[in-house]
């Protein structure tokens, strides 16, 4: 059997190196580029405990220390000014899925700028939109060692409340005209994959729909910051805010997604379906029932 590997990545290496002193550990800070790209191509696994400890696919063991700098926290309530940072994130975490949909390459060529920009800018635009719409928005900050301040992950959930009239309100598909669709958006795949999610929306909860439910928009960490804990936290903080309205709670998932709501207690209603040519879940979360005994606030 190979020995395990131990690294410890820390915002603050001297009290670290202190606590550590005698043990043959490699100490590595945090922004380390070699380190980052350990952690993006070998890392299973991320926990956060007094130290995160992460667990790789080299069996090594990575320890970063969460201690002072580098917490996470959540932001209850986006504002407008953290627009340009989500659709950044937006961007960067669907990259491999909706984004290669939404944003082909044959496209590229007809932004006005660059494809990337473009893309990071209409989801701003959007995001924006459906904050002022109120549209319950959630970020995780991550503070760094500067003690500067970044968003690394958002959550944006539509409720009950934030649904215009029926009688007037556009239904999601419009979305796809409200905001000026860039040269590089498929704005027939974007209406298409509108289309399919009302589809499987009504097949799987009858005409209501999600109406009477939390209904998660969208979920993104930062691809540098994933397996931290932060959409678990995100996803986590929206159902209990849920579970208080006596609320259930719908959304349609990528493969990735799927681990986290999985673990969170959704459930898969319905089949498989694409999105493109990127399979999607539609996946109901219940609530606690009180009646059943149930405990309101989830671990
Ligand atoms: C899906 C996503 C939001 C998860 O965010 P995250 O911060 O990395 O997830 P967490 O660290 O909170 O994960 C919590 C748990 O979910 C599960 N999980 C999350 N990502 C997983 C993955 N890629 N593979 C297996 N399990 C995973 C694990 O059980 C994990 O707990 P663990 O790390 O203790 O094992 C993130 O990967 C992402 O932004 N992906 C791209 C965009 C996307 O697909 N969004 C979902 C739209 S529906």
């Amino acid at each position: 059997m190979t020995a395990k590997q131990f690294f410890i990545i820390a915002d603050n290496l001297p009290p670290i190196a202190a606590e550590m002193s005698g043990l043959n550990i490699k100490l590595v800070p945090r922004q380390d580029k070699v380190m980052r790209w350990f952690l993006k191509n070998h890392v299973t696994a991320w926990k956060p405990m007094p130290t995160r400890v992460v667990q790789s696919k080299e069996d090594a063991v990575v320890a970063i220390d969460s201690s002072a700098a580098g917490q996470d926290q959540l932001r209850k309530g986006a504002t407008v000014a953290d627009s340009p940072r989500i659709g950044v994130i937006g961007r960067d975490s669907f990259g491999p899925t909706l984004s290669r949909v939404l944003f082909p390459a044959h496209l590229h060529d007809r932004a006005r700028t660059d494809a990337a920009t473009e893309e990071a800018e209409w989801r701003a635009v959007r995001n924006t939109r459906r904050i002022k719409e109120g549209k319950k928005t959630y970020v995780v900050v991550d503070t760094r060692e500067d003690g500067s301040e970044q968003i690394v992950g958002y959550a944006q959930w539509e409720t009950p409340e934030s649904l215009p009239p029926a009688s007037t309100g556009p239904k999601p598909a419009d979305e796809t005209e409200v905001d000026v669709p860039p040269p590089s958006l498929d704005q027939d795949a974007l209406r298409e994959a509108y289309r399919v999610m009302e589809v499987v929306t009504e097949q799987t909860l009858g005409k209501e729909g999600h109406s009477q439910m939390w209904y998660l928009m969208i979920l993104g960490v930062d691809p540098t910051q994933k397996r931290r804990g932060i959409g678990k936290m995100l996803v986590k903080h929206g159902l209990e805010q849920a579970a208080r309205e006596k609320r259930d709670a719908f959304l349609i998932a990528t493969p990735e997604g799927k681990y986290l709501y999985s673990s969170l207690g959704f459930e898969q209603v319905g089949e498989q379906i694409a999105l493109g040519d990127v399979p999607h879940y539609a996946m109901l979360w219940k609530r606690p029932r009180e009646e059943e005994g149930g405990e309101v606030l989830l671990n």
